[in-house]
């Protein structure tokens, strides 16, 4: 993962903290010549960095709003009866379907959910057969489970742990979630095949004016749609929710849709919750030329001059605000710079201040699988690029905290 060769031009990650080199962050309070103070004043302005944010990194998201039919496929208890599980179809135009798997907690009336896209289809989350086979390109080739990127029956399941159900259901909360090759395959010619391009004249955008992380956060926002009109779900209580290129597209939904009450960045890495003036791990150089359909050309151009940035990641963290933000990376997984993860959580306290909202003040760099904060919480964790049940224990303990 650490050497390829792309454009004559070798690259080797840097882990020497050493060789990170110095950098000034940007204030996100620091708006061109307009000084930020005030609650309202950010309110009014924020605008300024998501605008900056599209048209320098993830392109711009479609202001157009699409009838969007939904319609119920299936319904049935699982889990010995508690939870119910729905399989809905969203289609967009004729144009577009997306699948999505809600699983509900049968006890509660009205519950708090984690909504989040899968990598490799929705049957990879649970054994249970009536969940429909994915058939798009997903990001998994490993077999036999996954041959030529397409899953294989047995590929039912393959990633429950990510998911954790059961345990996310006894605690009260629902799950839902979709591929997201439904709204966008993850290679360079995937937009071709999704919303970018078949939504293109209905949303009045182009292709090439967004982007792949962009495709996915619209995804999330209209399976929030779909969640803010089903009856058991407290539309109050969803917390959008993300590993590694879905962490970066779940913040980038989370910042330009405010009806996610809380935001989890798992492992989300270059491009999402670590800073990019750090040159340690995956840089911007090297993410652009892997996931060239990931962010804008206009983005690539910052490689070797990432001080020249408008802005940072720590400012798109700020524009969540003043929601609660669980940040969390993994020991094993250097390849995502922890230390920039953590960095540009503890900077997010600037704007969460002027809703008299504490951050994670002025502390060091925690130990193994000790969270810290409250509001915002961090936490870096033993063992690889995963999200798994240490993972998950946290971000319910900080749902059923943060969200009452
Ligand atoms: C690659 C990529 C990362 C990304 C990760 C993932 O490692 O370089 O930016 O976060 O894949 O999505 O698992």
């Amino acid at each position: 993962n650490t050497t390829i060769m792309a454009q004559q031009k070798p690259f080797v990650a840097n882990y020497d903290e050493s060789k990170v080199g110095a950098f000034t962050l940007p204030d996100p309070l620091v708006m061109g010549s307009k000084k930020i103070t005030t609650k309202a004043e950010w309110e009014k302005n924020r605008g300024y960095w998501l605008d900056l944010f599209a048209s320098h990194m993830y392109g711009k998201l479609p202001k157009k709003k699409l009838k969007q039919v939904n319609t119920l496929i299936s319904k049935k208890e699982i889990l010995g009866g508690k939870a119910i599980q729905s399989i809905w179809k969203m289609d967009f135009e004729g144009k577009v379907q997306a699948t999505v798997v809600v699983i509900l907690p049968t006890a509660v009336k009205k519950a708090p959910v984690f909504l989040g896209l899968n990598f490799c289809g929705n049957q990879t989350i649970s054994t249970d057969e009536s969940i429909p086979m994915f058939d798009k390109y997903v990001v998994c080739n490993n077999a036999p489970d996954f041959v030529n990127y397409v899953s294989q029956p047995s590929s039912r399941g393959v990633w429950a742990t990510r998911w954790q159900i059961e345990k996310v259901i006894d605690a009260g909360f629902g799950t839902i979630t979709a591929a997201c090759g439904d709204f966008e395959e993850d290679h360079a010619n995937g937009y071709k095949n999704g919303v970018r391009t078949r939504l293109a004249s209905a949303l009045g955008l182009k292709p090439e004016e967004w982007t792949a992380m962009g495709a996915w956060a619209w995804g999330l926002s209209r399976i929030m749609d779909l969640a803010q009109n089903i009856q058991q779900i407290d539309p109050n209580k969803v917390i959008v929710h993300g590993h590694s290129r879905l962490g970066k597209a779940a913040m980038w939904a989370g910042a330009n849709d405010q009806r996610f009450a809380a935001i989890i960045s798992n492992e989300s890495g270059e491009g999402g919750a670590a800073l990019s003036r750090r040159i340690y791990g995956e840089t911007i150089w090297r993410i652009t030329n892997s996931f060239p359909h990931w962010f804008l050309p206009k983005y690539a151009t910052y490689s070797d001059r990432e001080n020249e940035l408008p802005f940072d990641q720590h400012i798109l963290l700020s524009l969540l605000s003043p929601r609660p933000v669980y940040v969390a990376s993994a020991f094993g997984d250097q390849w995502s710079d922890p230390k920039g993860e953590f960095l540009s959580t503890r900077e997010m306290e600037k704007v969460y201040a002027l809703y008299g909202k504490k951050g994670l003040g002025n502390i060091e760099m925690p130990g193994l699988n000790q969270p810290v904060g409250q509001l915002i919480r961090y936490h870096i964790r033993e063992g690889k690029h995963d999200i798994n049940e240490y993972d998950w224990e946290q971000y319910i303990k900080f749902g059923k905290e943060e969200l009452n």
